[in-house]
């Protein structure tokens, strides 16, 4: 009995094994790289998620649509509403991302994505993969890009997660080899690990920024960790002008929350799970994972989220329309700065630090106690049409 179980789980890995080995010479034959500066129109896709997400991702288009005005009436830019990405009809179809809801954003070169709920074993729904995750393995979007700002804090951290390996990538892989024995995969490759360090070390340096940290357990997690530690510093050896460091990830989170250390880290690198963790962290310094935004980026595609779940208890509890949309306006200002709108970028990111950090006419408190999304956003609009709009900014940096 014993015996065909462990038979059934080597047949299992090994299929796991084979999958993962056509990733490699699909990474290695690699992909066209999109290229906005020549493309008409740049089509960006919309896609409310379920739970709070349509009602934040209302508010993020509202104010990309009048960031972009100009393109999109010169045809440049075109944005498209995509349905579907529910937990009810990915439930109804079994699927993390129905086939017809998938073709549509497959048309899109962009997405602004609300969240999406993710079932979990013992919920009412079947344990379907987390939409995000099949996202994010189906269009290859292999850097989750996360920055956390507090400028009054001395706080400039861009984190980049590795997006489509570590836990995450077999994590509906696993198996359940006896009632007694579950086993889940983690995986590491030369290949994905080179192209998300490259990319945090090409931002490095174009920044100006000289310092790159890699963060692992490879002193426990030996084999994979350990893969990424190293080609970590055999990349690192292609750019003399950024100086790399490592740190483990349990020391990490501590030294994120300690003042003296915190300001020194500028440009992490890390895989799947600790990323997923430690940017949950970094963002509560900046208000709370409700405030942070991240891109999810490929060659081909790319994507654009707020890093926080779907919150459906906030529906259920009819407190919906007290969401806060700044994790979803702050990934559209990401999604412009990546078409190719890099001021437009940067001034509605100065508004919503405006707006949220220092002004605070309005505040969230996710209740009738605080403003509503389409108020707050309303106050976002009203900020970025004010011409003395750079003194205000000065004020508060002057502070
Ligand atoms: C995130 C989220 C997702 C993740 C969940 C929803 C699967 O927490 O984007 O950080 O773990 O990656
Ligand atoms: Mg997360």
């Amino acid at each position: 009995m014993n015996n065909s179980a462990v038979e059934q789980a080597k047949e299992h890995f090994g299929r796991v094994l084979e999958q993962q080995l056509v990733r490699i010479e699909k990474m290695k034959a690699g992909e066209e790289e999109t290229d906005y500066a020549t493309l008409k129109p740049i089509i960006i896709g919309i896609i409310g998620g379920d739970g709070i997400g349509p009602y934040i991702a209302e508010e993020a288009r509202r104010i990309l649509e009048f960031l972009l005005a100009d393109e999109q009436k010169s045809g440049k830019v075109e944005f498209r509403n995509i349905e579907g990405l529910t937990i009810e009809y990915r439930a109804l179809v079994e699927k993390p991302i129905p086939d017809d809801v998938l073709e549509e954003i497959k048309k899109c070169h962009v997405t602004l994505k609300g969240p999406t709920t993710t079932p979990r074993k013992g919920d009412p729904w079947p344990n379907i993969e987390s939409a995000n995750v099949a996202m994010r393995k189906e269009l290859d979007l292999f850097a989750n890009v996360r920055p956390v700002c507090v400028p009054s804090e001395g706080i400039d951290w861009m984190f980049f997660r590795e997006n489509t390996e570590g836990a995450y990538a077999l994590g509906g892989d696993g198996i359940e080899v006896t009632d007694d024995m579950a086993i889940d995969f983690t995986v590491a490759t030369t290949q994905g690990s080179e192209r998300l360090i490259r990319l945090a070390l090409d931002y490095a340096s174009k920044n100006g920024i000289n310092k790159l940290t890699l963060i692992t357990k490879a002193n426990v997690v030996k084999t994979t960790d350990g893969k990424f530690l190293k080609i970590g510093y055999e990349i690192a050896k292609e750019y003399p002008d950024v100086e790399v460091d490592d740190w483990y990830i349990d020391i990490m989170t501590a030294k994120l929350v300690d003042p003296k250390r915190r300001t020194q880290f500028r440009v992490m690198a890390l895989p799947n799970l600790y990323g997923d963790i430690l940017t949950d962290e970094a963002a509560e310094f900046q208000g709370g994972v409700g405030t942070a935004g991240a891109a999810n980026i490929g060659r081909k595609y790319s994507m654009f989220e707020a890093i926080h779940g779907s919150a459906p208890r906030m529906v259920d509890e009819g407190r919906a329309q007290y969401t806060d949309p700044s994790s979803m306006i702050r990934a559209g200002a990401m999604l412009m700065r990546h078409i190719g709108y890099p001021e437009r970028a940067k001034k509605l990111e100065m508004v919503l630090d405006i707006c949220g950090q220092f002004e605070k006419k309005l505040v969230m408190t996710g209740r009738d106690t605080g403003s509503t999304g389409e108020k707050f956003s309303a106050y976002l609009m009203e900020t970025i049409r004010d011409p003395d709009l750079e003194d205000r900014w000065q004020t508060y940096q002057a502070v």
